[in-house]
């Protein structure tokens, strides 16, 4: 087995917590689980197919299949299995899955007793380079992704990449859409890097944006690039059961090249710098199109109803200092370059 990468995420106030990545990671789990806690509740879905030994005493809650089980009824039934078996405030959650489950897991961990310790075992490429770092958890309401959460650091991170060899195609794919968003973000040289490293690198980048804003005070925004038409795509193609109709790493690539093209339109960033997005989004072999069927109103409605909306719709786009937030008010321009994704 390859040497793991260990690295922290450090957080002020020296508050600091190990990230493991590698092939094979997921049996080191024990080593990296906090002191403390008698027992642990896994909480996974029965697609993920991962089994962790926390080297405590534990147990297995399966949560519903997909994104359906990012809701506050699931978080009332992981709640109420946790007192039926006496999970305490001074045990853990151990999230086992992609991003849906580290989402869910550390918000449940966030709430149950007031907060209790959560680690993440993360097995979907999304879940290793974004979701599961930086301790961000929520659940979805029908009016928008991730609009009840919290943030909750985590105690401890595990990124096994030999789970990645057996990620559905497409959810590998969906993955590749955050890292097309780290390219923006400092990772240029991204696409050199064996699997390991190359996740080792989206969470170094991730974790110096965490270390300098926990709690999205202003630069840790940079990490939603590509995210504002992402969640517009995924809210607009819900259907009645919470499942989104295009995959979130999917959207975000969409929301990538449009937020190139938002930024090209307003003379931030010129043809060269606009077609390097649509390179990187294409490398990934990702497409780039909004579906005709998604009305254009209907998503810039959806852009000002984005949780990151201050005062009008604040969209992260590159621009001659790096990538940054900026208010657009020009909802014409918006429509416009939505048209041109068609
Ligand atoms: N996924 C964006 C963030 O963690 O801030």
């Amino acid at each position: 087995m390859q040497a793991l990468i260990k690295q922290n995420v450090d957080l002020p106030d020296g508050r600091t917590y190990p990230v493991l990545v590698g092939d094979g990671a997921a049996a080191e789990l024990a080593s990296v689980m906090p002191e403390g806690p008698r027992r642990a509740a896994i909480v996974t879905q029965a697609e993920i197919g991962v089994e962790v030994d926390p080297g405590i005493e534990h147990r297995v809650f399966t949560v519903p299949s997909g994104e359906k089980a990012k809701r506050l009824s699931v978080v009332e039934d992981l709640a109420s299995q946790f007192a039926t078996w006496g999970l305490t405030r001074h045990d853990v959650v151990v999230a086992v899955g992609g991003g849906v489950v580290t989402d869910l897991g550390g918000f449940v961990a966030a709430s149950y007793h007031r907060g209790i310790k959560v680690v993440h075992v993360a097995t979907s490429l999304l879940a290793q380079i974004d979701a599961a770092i930086g301790g961000k958890c929520g659940v979805n309401l029908p009016e928008g992704k991730n609009l009840v959460g919290a943030f909750w650091q985590p105690s401890a991170v595990v990124c096994d990449t030999a789970t990645l060899a057996t990620l559905p195609p497409a959810e590998f794919r969906s993955g590749m859409g955050e890292l097309a968003k780290y390219h923006f973000l400092g990772g240029g040289q991204l696409d050199q890097l064996p699997l390991p490293e190359r996740v080792a690198a989206c969470v170094k980048i991730k974790a110096d944006v965490v270390a300098a804003d926990e709690r999205e005070g202003g630069r840790r925004a940079i990490l939603n690039y590509g995210h504002t038409l992402g969640h517009a795509l995924e809210t607009a193609t819900a259907d009645k059961t919470g499942e989104y109709g295009i995959r979130h790493g999917e959207g975000v690539a969409v929301g990538v090249v449009y937020a190139g093209l938002v930024a090209n339109a307003l003379g931030r960033i010129d043809d060269e710098r606009l077609a390097e997005h649509r390179r990187v989004v294409a490398a990934y072999d990702l497409d780039a199109t909004i579906p005709d069927n998604l009305a254009t109103s209907d998503l810039v409605s959806l852009f000002s109803r984005d949780k990151k909306a201050v005062d009008g719709i604040t969209f992260v786009l590159d621009g001659p200092n790096g990538v940054e937030t900026v208010l657009v008010d020009d909802e014409e321009l918006l429509a416009d370059c939505i048209e041109r994704m068609r």
